[in-house]
């Protein structure tokens, strides 16, 4: 069975590889004619774990291959899985631009049936606008080619991806045929042999399942940063307050923690492209209104937390930041909340002084010279008159506090992830914040 997966990003690189590693042909299309040369020679464009020696393993083997020229593999192919990015647009709707150049290049060059496979997010309706699209280049052509899509949204997290695409909890298949049904099961066959569910509904529904999946995380998320603050006032500790809701087994442990905010490719974009979609049909999303706008404040509850420490003096500051990507485990740093403080950090006049394990080369793509770039943690720390940890990479679980202490000019912390000890820090003579307690 060969199958093309067009767009090589996080996720359609890691579907790719990840059909390989189940015997599948797969050709990885996209039209960033640098990643496509960069990845034929083996070289991975994004940090993933496990994902390197995966894409050699399967290119050796001849299962994986690259291209820019979709036009050429679909006389071989069996199903078109769609991974292109669908950004945000000006007015928070999905921008859907890349999407439906894909189908018009397969309603351009089709000669045979196809499965077309939407993968990346997308708002309910797009399956059939590229099904439109797909036939619309087809009846130019005047050519009678059956084709099917199916939905079937990605639920694997950057960092743990794949991981998560080899042991899903569950995959959302979304179809509206027999046929495509059948194509669908014969692919996920190998992971059915461990028993995880593939859910099959109408393509409206999956479609939605993965907006309403990442808005319930980021509400989790938003609102246990409401309960934080309020914790914070009331004289409660929301890290007691999450283990005493997260055991019951109505609520659960994930996704309850306290911090900065969420950032990424998705969440942000998710949220706002849901509220846009009640808008277009009259509905207003209350909840996830409010949800993106305790997100914006909370993004900022540090550089506030900072700026009372020196009372509002932070000119000519310097300060340290450990962590730049979104979350650990990646280099991704879109909508990541370490470029709001950093912006904020260098408009109030600071130094700013950055180290994260991965991700300072994504960072100087994005924002330039504007910081210095430390060789590791401790070099980060040097003269800084205070120090946030944006991200909670396991390097910055245990630091050596002395040697820390000895760098700084002046002993302050900020915790934008409740990592460390209140009691611990203040014993060893640190100013200490962190979130909701
Ligand atoms: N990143 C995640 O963790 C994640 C998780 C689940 C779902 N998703 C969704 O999956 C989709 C892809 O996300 P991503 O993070 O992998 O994006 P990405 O930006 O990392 O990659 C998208 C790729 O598509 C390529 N592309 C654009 N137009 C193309 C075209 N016409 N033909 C071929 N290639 C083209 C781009 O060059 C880029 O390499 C999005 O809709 C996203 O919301 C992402």
């Amino acid at each position: 069975m060969k199958i093309a997966v067009v767009g090589t990003g996080y996720v359609g690189l890691v579907t790719g590889t990840c059909f390989a590693e189940t015997g599948k042909d797969i050709v990885c299309v996209d039209t960033n004619k640098e990643k496509i040369e960069a990845l034929k020679k083996g070289i991975i464009p994004i940090y993933e774990p496990g994902l390197e020696d995966m894409v050699h393993r399967n290119m050796k083997s001849g299962r994986l291959s690259f291209t820019t020229s979709l036009e050429s593999c679909l006389d071989e192919v069996e199903a078109v899985f769609c991974a292109v990015g669908t950004p945000p647009d000006e007015d928070g709707s999905a921008d859907l631009r890349y999407m439906l150049e894909v189908a018009r290049t397969i309603g351009r060059n089709l000669n045979k049936y196809v499965l077309v496979v939407i993968k990346s997010t997308v708002p309910v309706g797009t399956s059939e606008k590229v099904r439109k699209a797909i036939q619309e280049e087809l009846d130019k052509r005047g050519v009678d080619i059956t084709f099917d899509i199916a939905s079937n949204p990605e639920f694997l997290k950057e960092g743990n991806a794949i991981n998560d695409f080899m042991n899903p909890d569950r995959v959302v298949v979304g179809v509206d045929s027999e046929r495509a049904q059948t194509i669908m099961t014969k692919l996920y066959k190998p992971f059915m042999l461990n028993n995880f569910r593939v859910i099959f509904m109408d393509i409206p529904s999956s479609e939605m399942t993965k907006y309403a999946a990442n808005s319930m995380l980021a509400t989790r998320i938003s609102f246990m940063n409401e309960i934080a603050n309020l914790c914070e006032r009331v004289g409660a500790d929301i890290n007691m307050v999450r283990s005493g809701i997260g055991s019951d087994t109505r609520i659960g442990r994930k996704f309850l923690y306290a911090g900065i905010g969420y950032g990424g490719s998705c969440f942000p974009k998710d949220v706002k492209a849901l509220i846009k979609t009640g808008e277009q049909n009259g509905y207003q999303m209350q909840v996830l209104e409010a949800v993106e706008n305790v997100n914006e404040k909370q993004k900022g509850l540090l550089f506030d937390k900072l700026s009372s420490i020196f009372d509002g003096h932070l000119e000519g500051k310097t300060i340290a930041i450990w962590g730049l990507s979104f979350k650990p485990e990646t280099d991704d740093m879109r909508e990541a909340p370490a470029l709001v403080l950093i912006d904020k950090l260098l408009d109030a006049g600071c130094n700013v002084r950055v180290y994260d394990p991965i991700a300072m080369e994504e960072c100087e793509r994005k924002i330039g010279d504007s910081v210095y770039y430390a060789s590791d943690l401790y070099d980060a720390a040097d003269g800084a008159n205070a120090l946030m940890l944006l991200t909670e990479w396991k390097e910055f679980r245990s630091p050596v506090w002395n040697k820390v202490a000895d760098k700084m000019k002046q002993k302050v912390v900020l915790d934008g992830r409740n990592i460390y000890d209140r009691k611990e820090m203040e014993e060893s003579g640190f100013i200490y914040r962190c979130i909701g307690y």
